[in-house]
């Protein structure tokens, strides 16, 4: 039986792809047109805590994100909202949800954050609803809120695979490898000087799809650099692995570049870090590190403990350089968690009566 007018409190991270996705077959199911993989953050370095409570004497579904109400009317919104509808609809209830939830990432990084809310949004109702959905379901109802989160379901190393149907059954994300499988391994997530506001990913990959005559080799570009990066993992080649990552952030943002209108998401601070870590990777006379950019200026910087130094060095001279405002390293992370209800973030003040 779910429990109504209970608080339920969990956590989860976002996650960073090493191969991307940006285009979708389908824009309702959300259905990209290739694979992705990803490595999920640890909730040390970044993580999002959401509480949720269901209740028959709400009026209507509140929602406050960073401790801002958000009007459940915006177009936006509403859209990623629709998870929530669709969990209800699955558990038979009408209750109304306040959902509160909050960012704790560095502060002003514009970094992406629907990946790791709806990821656990959709695990924490699983929860309140005592829906029972198997890891795999949550991800296919994650996805159609937003692409990304899909894999933020998982920890560790993480597949999306597209999947063939036209239902969208079988696009979710699996485990790769597990949150220790790689303890060497670390991100540098690069947070660079920025205000201006970016094209959402939503409408930018609509853009690439519809206008953009290259994007055709993309599904079977991305496929092979997909098989080609599983192995260096498995192998844990981290040249091979950066080799992957750098050659197919630079291959979506050539595809960017190329839309009509053409979108760009890098800045001068983004190309310097691509200079350092290429001139890094060139003294060293191997692949040492590999960068990686969303849809936004902000870089991820892979590599190993081993290196981690010489990385750290290259970008605190970027730093003194004016060009990055800070730096935050992660190792790879667990998916969500609940939270004892003890850490609830609603406060009665937010329920409105
Ligand atoms: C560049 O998942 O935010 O970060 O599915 O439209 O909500 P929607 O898009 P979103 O796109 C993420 C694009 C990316 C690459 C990636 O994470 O794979």
């Amino acid at each position: 039986m779910m429990a109504l007018d209970k608080v339920f409190t969990a956590e989860g991270s976002p996650n960073i792809a090493l191969i991307k996705y940006w285009g979708k077959r389908d824009e309702r199911l959300i259905l990209p047109c290739n694979s992705s993989l990803s490595i999920t953050f640890d909730r040390k370095a970044m993580r999002t805590v959401t509480s949720v409570m269901f209740s028959k004497r709400l009026r209507k579904d509140i929602f406050y994100l960073d401790g801002k109400k958000q009007d459940l009317d915006d177009k936006d919104i509403k859209e990623r909202f629709a998870i929530v509808e669709k969990m209800r609809r699955i558990a038979k209830t009408d209750a109304r949800v306040a959902v509160v939830s909050q960012n704790y990432f560095p502060t002003a990084s514009g970094l992406a954050s629907s990946a790791s809310g709806i990821a656990t949004l959709v695990y924490v109702i699983n929860k309140a609803l005592v829906l029972g959905l198997s890891t795999k379901e949550m991800s296919i109802i994650a996805r159609q809120g937003s692409g990304s989160a899909s894999r933020s379901l998982l920890g560790g190393v993480v597949v999306w695979n597209k999947g063939k149907r036209h239902d969208g059954k079988d696009s979710f994300a699996q485990q790769l490898f597990k949150e220790d499988y790689w303890p060497e391994l670390i991100d540098n997530i690069v947070v660079v000087s920025t205000g201006k506001k970016k094209v959402p990913s939503r409408a930018g990959m609509r853009a690439t799809v519809n206008t953009n005559p290259l994007f055709k080799q993309r599904a079977s570009s991305a496929q092979s650099r997909l098989a080609e990066i599983k192995k260096a993992f498995k192998a844990k080649d981290i040249s091979k692995v950066a080799e992957c990552t750098i050659a197919d952030s630079n291959e979506m943002h050539a595809l960017m570049l190329s839309t009509i209108p053409s979108i760009r998401y890098l800045n001068a601070a983004s190309y310097a870090i691509m200079d350092a870590i290429e001139e890094l990777n060139a003294m060293e006379g191997k692949t040492i590190a590999g960068y990686t950019f969303d849809a936004g200026p902000n870089a991820n910087i892979i590599t190993i403990r081993k290196y981690q130094g010489k990385v750290t060095r290259v970008l605190s001279q970027l730093e003194k350089r004016g060009m990055i405002s800070y730096v935050k390293t992660s190792g790879l992370g667990e998916g969500p968690r609940m939270l004892p209800e003890s850490r609830s973030l609603i406060k009665k003040s937010m329920l409105g009566r």
